[in-house]
């Protein structure tokens, strides 16, 4: 699938794999942070598009592709399933979509991911939105989530906790050595959370609001 970018949008080889110009902004944190929570209302405020990398695997198995048992065995030991094909779900999604700004949720989760998303799209992060939650609020919010998850039982959530101090935050450090991260205290109730986030979506807004 061709991806054509704006000069703006090209990564460090230069390379065109999204055929418009659109803009990213990188949703991170720990497993029950409330990700997918905020996206839904920054995508109701500022009409972002919302593309969780988990929900597009979990679509994936559910399809029947021939992935779809190698992806179910990472979700439920919660490894990171390869690059490429995460990648190859998020590209057909922006490519499917009329949208030009996207939400790109629960990705990239290590730095192969990080790599892999830049030299194939040469796509940059406008910022990270890092919703910063403590392990024991995390836990407590998995464990309650009801959602049917085979990856929220405690066995499996101390494996994702496991990767995420492992993996996940050396990517989060690495934009933060970038100055593109905008933390957001997340263990708050969820329309305190949302205060902050609209602060950073539309600073004019939330001053006047106070
Ligand atoms: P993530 O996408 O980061 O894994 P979710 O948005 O699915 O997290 O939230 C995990 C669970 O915690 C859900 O059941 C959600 O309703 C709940 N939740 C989300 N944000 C908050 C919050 N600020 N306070 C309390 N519970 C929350
Ligand atoms: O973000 P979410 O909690 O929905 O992710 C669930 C699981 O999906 C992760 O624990 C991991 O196994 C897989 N995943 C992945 N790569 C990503 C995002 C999610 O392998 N970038
Ligand atoms: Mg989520």
């Amino acid at each position: 699938m061709g991806i054509v970018l704006d000069s703006s949008n090209k990564g460090a080889n230069g390379s065109s794999t999204v055929d418009k110009k659109v803009k990213v902004v990188f949703v991170l944190g720990g497993p029950g942070s409330g990700k997918g929570t905020q996206c839904a209302k920054i995508v109701e405020h500022f009409g972002y598009t919302h593309l969780s990398a988990g929900d597009l695997l979990r679509a994936e198995i559910k399809s029947g592709s021939e992935n779809g048992t190698m992806i179910q065995n990472m979700i439920k030991e919660g490894k990171i399933v390869p690059s490429e094909v995460t990648i190859a779900l998020l590209q057909r999604a922006i490519h499917e979509n009329k949208n030009d700004k996207f939400l790109i949720d629960g990705f990239p989760r290590n730095e192969e991911n990080r790599e892999a998303f830049e030299h194939v799209t040469g796509l940059l992060p406008e910022f990270v939105l890092f919703f910063d939650c403590s392990e024991e609020e995390m836990e407590s919010r998995l464990l309650s989530r009801n959602q049917g998850r085979e990856d929220d039982n405690i066995d499996t959530i101390r494996k994702r906790f496991n990767v995420y101090m492992e993996s996940s935050l050396p990517v989060i450090e690495y934009y933060k050595s970038k100055g593109k991260v905008q933390r957001i205290d997340a263990s708050k109730p969820v329309g305190e959370v949302f205060e902050e986030v609209k602060a950073v979506f539309a600073p004019s807004d939330a001053k006047i609001a106070v």
